[in-house]
């Protein structure tokens, strides 16, 4: 019988994630390397860390790894190496080697499924232009997978989520929804069209979205994973000194992903959250509520969100367009940093 790895798991992908809130207590405790070299560290919670080598060359590191998100093995290798992947095009970055980082239960599923699972990672791989030179493997359940990515970068020309300038336009590339999607599809409440919607989405490299920043000099740029849109644009707007206002009605959504909510089903990733944005967010008074629970919806590989300066937004959304990108739209604006962080709105 074919095993559904979605079966096996309660927390897909990135929702899998630690609580935002548990990681910078633990962080905050850890020394920062005084190491000049260092560009980008983990000080800004920014995607990944930058190492200069020389005045025109920086290495950027990354690894992301997690439980499966989808029902067959070879699509969640495919999954998992995108969204590692997507850290060095959210900085910036050229991908250029990787390794595999697998947990795999040996004694509770057939051997197939581990091959298959690498053999989707190194598909997305050799999609991405990367190679995937060594790695390492050891017994867990439920199955985790993941890579640890270097990429080159000039280091005059990097990406950060401290580049965020009041008055620029954010845009995002990829529709928002894929937590609440699994989730549904977990309860059986998810269609077969929206599923492979989320499918689809998730698999899509970052690669023509970042080839697009690097074109019109981008400064600032995340991507949307596991903290979701809100937690996202709050790191940036942190790490940026910014405020950064949502309008959640422009956002693109997968299939039924409004209808979810309605439904009453709420992945508990999305209330983890809402607990981190809290605090920090400025929720207007007539909020739609499925727009504020789809605004902490968990997201795995998702897209990129990138501040962009007014005048060229229109041209930046055309280029996106005719990169294959259809659902890219702007769905808010960087502000002057207010008594808030984030503001959410319809
Ligand atoms: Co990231
Ligand atoms: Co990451
Ligand atoms: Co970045």
């Amino acid at each position: 019988m074919k095993t559904d790895l979605l079966k096996l798991t309660d927390s897909c992908g990135c929702s899998a994630k630690i609580s935002p809130i548990k990681l910078q207590e633990v962080l905050k405790n850890l020394p920062l390397s005084s190491d000049p070299n260092i560009l980008v560290d983990i000080d800004t919670h920014d995607d990944a860390g930058v190492y200069k080598v020389n005045d025109d060359l920086a290495l950027v590191l990354t690894t992301d790894f997690f439980p499966p998100v989808c029902s067959d093995p070879y699509d969640f290798g495919q999954i998992a190496a995108a969204n590692s992947i997507s850290d060095v095009y959210a900085m910036g970055g050229t991908p250029v080697v990787a390794l595999n980082l697998v947990m795999f239960p040996s004694s509770r599923l057939p051997f197939e499924d581990y091959s298959e699972i690498l053999r989707g990672g190194s598909d997305k791989a050799s999609e991405a232009g990367i190679s995937i030179i060594g790695g390492h493997t050891i017994e867990d359940f439920p199955p985790k997978y993941g890579l640890a990515v270097v990429g080159y970068i000039n280091p005059g020309k990097i990406i950060t989520n401290k580049g965020a300038r009041p008055g620029s336009s954010l845009i995002l590339t990829k529709p928002v929804g894929t937590g609440l999607v699994l989730a549904a599809r977990k309860e059986g409440m998810a269609s077969e069209t929206d599923y492979l919607e989320a499918i689809e989405s998730m698999k899509l490299l970052n690669r023509s979205g970042a080839e697009v920043m690097k074109k019109f000099g981008i400064t600032g740029a995340t991507d949307v994973t596991g903290y979701g849109l809100a937690g996202h644009a709050l790191k940036m707007a942190q790490a940026s000194q910014v405020t950064i206002s949502l309008r959640m009605s422009s956002v693109p959504l997968i299939g039924s992903t409004y209808n979810f909510i309605k439904d009453g089903c709420i992945p508990g990733a999305s209330l983890r959250n809402l607990k981190f944005a809290e605090s920090q967010t400025f929720f207007e008074r007539d909020l739609d509520y499925n727009l504020q629970m789809i605004a902490m919806d968990s997201q795995t590989s998702g897209g990129l969100l990138m501040c962009v300066p007014e005048g060229i937004k229109a041209e930046i959304i055309k280029e996106l367009h005719s990169a294959g990108l259809t659902s890219s739209a702007i769905i808010g604006k960087v502000l002057p940093k207010g008594e808030k962080s984030l503001i959410l709105g319809n």
